[in-house]
């Protein structure tokens, strides 16, 4: 399964893919990268990988359709059958969703469908939860509201603070991300009559 990887930053769940990738537990080949950010690392590590990678920047365009549709000419440039949002900062629009519609997912360092949107893990550690984790789920219209897949669990320790949350819940990213997409890409976990189906 061939798939355009979005990112807007230093993409790390992008290098997690790709190691996986190398080492055959992820049965996807990465077509693409995409980037709303010019500098952001996760282009770097794709030049790194020999993976081709292009930045877009919205601001180019005059509506959100507009930059979406240049995605768009990238991912089927490069025959891209699946779009893995992986630290993509930024809302999708109708205009992605239309032309992938079951076909996008996104990873949140949240249990969903608690704390939502932006710092997920400092919204957990401020509301004091005892567990946090992260969540891979299909993308819909809304913030993180897509169908969940899968969610790994970590303790929320007494003395954490941000970073050191953000990093337990970083590794369960690491490891859940590609094992959705490989699952993804050996037809055992889609999107059936708006209900996720997995199979074992
Ligand atoms: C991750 O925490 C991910 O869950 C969130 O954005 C962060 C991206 O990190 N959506 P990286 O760019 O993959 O290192």
């Amino acid at each position: 399964m061939k798939i355009a990887v979005l990112a807007s930053g230093r993409g790390s769940n992008l290098q997690a893919i790709i190691d996986a990738i190398a080492v055959g537990s992820c049965a996807a080949e990465i077509a693409v990268v995409l980037s709303d950010k010019a500098d952001a690392y996760a282009l770097e590590r794709a030049s790194k990988s020999g993976i081709p990678n292009f930045s877009v920047n919205p601001k180019g365009f005059e509506n959100k359709a507009a930059y979406e549709n240049k995605l768009l000419e990238y991912i089927r440039q490069y025959n891209c059958e699946f779009i893995v949002l992986a630290g993509y900062m930024r809302l999708v629009g109708e205009t992605l969703l239309a032309a992938f519609p079951g076909r996008i997912i996104n990873i949140h360092p949240a249990l969903l469908p608690a704390f939502p949107g932006l710092h997920g893990q400092k919204q957990a550690l401020d509301y004091g939860v005892k567990v946090a984790g992260c969540t891979v789920h299909f993308v819909d219209c809304g913030m993180d509201t897509g169908k969940i897949i899968a969610q790994r669990v970590v303790p929320v320790l007494q003395d954490d603070d941000e970073d050191s949350l953000s990093a337990r819940i970083l590794e369960q990213e690491h490891s859940v991300f590609p094992y959705v997409i490989d699952k993804i890409a050996k037809g055992e976990i889609y999107l059936e009559n708006n209900k996720v189906i997995i199979k074992e």
